[in-house]
């Protein structure tokens, strides 16, 4: 990687990419070029022939009129470009047009640290562009960081109140890319409970298309990543470009296309509702928005965002540390359950080969249903007679460690904590919140309730031997409002502003205990969440052909390790569905594995069944942690789906194929990422063949049912 600045021509280069941007004649800051590796004499003909002819001479009286067509770097508000602008800074007087034009810039070390926010860490080279607002007194950093371990490129903007007069942020998005044409479709993460982050596909048309939460986290419903694709982009060709924030609040991205065809994506904060007050000295720094360009499809894009995140997200301590196997008590009891039928989970669950046990929802306070209970951390010994630590001390006898499910974020109307505390409740007096799954959300706005909260959960932690913490968040925020914040704009973003420090504060307190996010399933499975916690609960629905299209759609930009995957029972408790074990397991195996059912109710051969499957997992875990990843099969083509990981060496692989229609003729599947010249021995199927051979001609399966599966393992053969 590498960084140069010549006569005010900024170019970055990737291992594949490179990025560039020039200062014009009349001193703004233009886009020039982001796509494969060229040389910096090919950017500087660029601009000065395709680039430059853009460019109406700067003494021209209408000048400004030709910005709606320009590419920049950040838009601006109301000077003749008629996009969605970037920023929005109002003043004093109510004007808020801007011209934001080049003053100086830097390279330093290292990516910037985002204080209070998920951030890229490790490493890295960033070029700092400062741009001045001449109307108003705010200066505005651009940054762009690049990394030597993956073709991401980050960048987010600062924006800073030089002058005297407070002023208003309306809009304060993290970056603006330029796309010089509109060969491009749209791919976006959608989804619902139980159904997240499927991806929806469609070609930009002339207009606004837009994807985002406004639900105060990154939601279900959507994603904070988008790609675009060019024509004929598919897993392992073609070109695209990804755009993914390191943020779990409400966002949003869009994608523009002007009237001459050129698409322009920008994103980050939503800015509905959204007002940041900007007092005199003071620096906002936005979320960072890692981008990717592939020339390799797909594939490329989500094996570079992997190593991203690996490398420069997720935390070091714990990223390709082998996983927790856990059994969750969810499913099994629900809210029913006393020490009698959590010994016997554990019990069973030894026997399986299962390092911890992880009690959800239902041991605190007044908890025997979802109406009451949240907010107040305190052991329930009615029911759970003799304490937490009865159940503790049962699992560290039997060599199992303890993990334990909270809810930091909600409150229950029934609750002390609501009896002491009802203002501390999202909301405004007078006006009925809008309620869901029977509860209300903590101002997290408010240092006080976050401190409490800390606290709260701190005094168990240290009171407890307990080595996991699934961190769940079971609704969305409705009622924008804090009674204490002074400007209501600021809400949305201080609310997630509370999570990351809380998150932050537990994570430093307590670093021996394995954080595990999870919203509802997958409500917020994001990079933010992933800078915090090194492992997300992926989907309540746990049924394996809802987790194909699952994992499928998460896996275009997320880490398979980040992806918690559990075995539940049958028929599955979300789509009624019975699909056998050994399927269930293949399909989790791919992803942070563990079980979500009641072990004593199992069958003696599904338990030897098991153990098998967690041997199993543990000898392959590390090309879930440290491997590339290979989608062969898209489930959302109705048939089948087969994913593989292939280690970094390329000396291991494992291939997971499952049949979602049954056929009765063999099938050949083609493999990928091997190295070609390499033979390599197909464990289960006793074949050895080359690299080359098995991705140009394939291997032969026989012929499966509906939902039945294979394993396959592959080694390089001693010769
Ligand atoms: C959410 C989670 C589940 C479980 C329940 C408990 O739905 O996704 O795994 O923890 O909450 O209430």
């Amino acid at each position: 990687m590498n960084i140069t600045a010549n006569k005010n021509i900024f170019v970055i280069n990737g291992k594949r990419y490179t990025y560039a941007m020039y200062v014009n004649d009349a001193g703004y800051l233009q886009h020039a070029y982001y796509g494969k590796k060229i040389s910096v004499s090919d950017v500087h003909y660029y601009i000065n022939s395709i680039g430059g002819r853009l460019e109406p001479k700067s003494d021209d009286k209408n000048y400004d009129m030709a910005f709606d067509t320009m590419p920049t770097e950040y838009g601006f508000f109301a000077h003749g470009d008629y996009r969605e602008p970037s920023v929005i800074i109002e003043r004093k007087d109510g004007a808020a047009m801007s011209r934001l034009k080049y003053k100086s810039y830097c390279i330093t070390d290292g990516a910037p640290d985002v204080k209070g926010m998920p951030h890229a860490r490790n490493g890295g080279k960033t070029l700092r562009i400062t741009l001045a607002d001449e109307f108003s007194d705010t200066h505005i950093v651009l940054n762009y960081t690049a990394f030597d371990d993956c073709d991401v490129l980050v960048r987010n903007a600062e924006i800073k109140n030089i002058g005297k007069d407070t002023v208003i942020l309306k809009k304060a998005f993290s970056c603006c890319i330029e796309l010089p044409d509109d060969d491009y479709k749209f791919m976006r993460l959608c989804g619902a409970w139980a159904a997240e982050r499927t991806p929806v596909v469609s070609r930009i048309e002339q207009g606004i298309m837009k994807i985002q939460s406004l639900r105060g986290a990154s939601s279900h419903q959507s994603n904070p990543f988008g790609a675009f694709l060019r024509n004929g982009c598919v897993e392992e060709e073609g070109k695209c470009y990804g755009f993914q924030l390191v943020y779990s609040g409400s966002f949003s991205i869009t994608a523009e296309k002007g009237y001459n065809g050129a698409v322009r994506i920008q994103g980050g904060i939503n800015d509905t509702n959204f007002g940041w007050k900007l007092g005199c000295g003071d620096n906002f720094v936005t979320p960072q928005v890692a981008l990717c360009y592939s020339d390799g499809g797909l594939g490329f894009l989500s094996r570079n965002y992997e190593d991203f995140l690996r490398e420069h997200v997720i935390s070091p301590e714990y990223v390709y540390k082998p996983r927790p196997v856990v059994i969750n008590n969810w499913e099994a009891t629900y809210f029913d359950f006393d020490n009698e039928k959590l010994f016997e989970i554990i019990d069973e669950a030894v026997e399986l080969g299962v390092d911890t046990f992880v009690l959800d929802d239902g041991w605190f306070g007044k908890r025997n249903d979802d109406t009451s209970g949240l907010g107040d951390w305190r052991v329930n010994d009615k029911k759970l007679k003799g304490g937490l630590n009865t159940v503790i001390d049962r699992c560290k006898k039997r060599g199992l460690k303890f993990g334990l499910w909270f809810e930091p974020e909600a409150i229950s109307e029934d609750s002390d904590l609501y009896r002491a505390h009802p203002d501390w409740a999202i909301g405004k007096d007078g006006v009925a919140p809008a309620r869901w799954r029977n509860q209300l959300v903590l101002d997290f706005t408010r240092a006080e309730v976050v401190d409490y909260v800390l606290d709260a959960v701190s005094k168990i932690l240290c009171e407890h031997d307990i080595s996991y913490v699934k961190w769940d968040f079971n609704r969305s925020l409705s009622d924008f409002y804090s009674r204490t914040l002074d400007n209501q704009g600021e809400f949305a973003h201080r609310y997630i502003l509370g999570v990351c420090e809380l998150a932050e504060k537990l994570t430093k307190a307590f670093p021996n205990v394995f954080f595990e996010g999870c919203a509802g399933g997958g409500g917020r499975f994001d990079a933010g969440m992933l800078y915090y916690f090194p492992q997300i609960w992926t989907s309540d629905n746990t049924d394996a052909y809802e987790r194909s299209k699952i994992q499928w759609g998460t896996s275009l930009c997320y880490p398979m390790s980040a992806m918690s995957c559990h075995v539940s029972a049958c028929p599955n408790h979300q789509t009624g569905r019975t699909i056998s074990l050994y399927t269930r397991a293949n399909v989790a195996s791919l992803g942070a594995f563990g079980y979500e059912l009641d072990p004593s109710k199992l069958q003696d051969d599904d338990k030897c069944e098991i153990k098998k499957q967690i041997e199993n997992y543990k000898r392959n875990e590390s090309l879930i942690l440290k491997g590339d990843t290979y989608r062969l099969s898209s489930p959302f083509n109705g048939k089948e789906f087969c994913i593989m990981r292939v280690s970094k060496d390329k000396m291991r692989a494992l291939v997971v194929y499952e049949c979602l229609r049954g056929r009765r003729t063999e099938h050949i599947i083609k493999l990928c990422g091997l190295d070609e010249d390499k033979v390599y021995l197909v464990n289960e199927l006793g074949i050895s063949a080359s690299g080359s051979a098995l991705m140009k001609i394939g291997l032969p399966l026989t012929s499966l049912g509906d939902y039945e599966s294979v394993m396959l393992t592959l080694e390089v053969a001693l010769s």
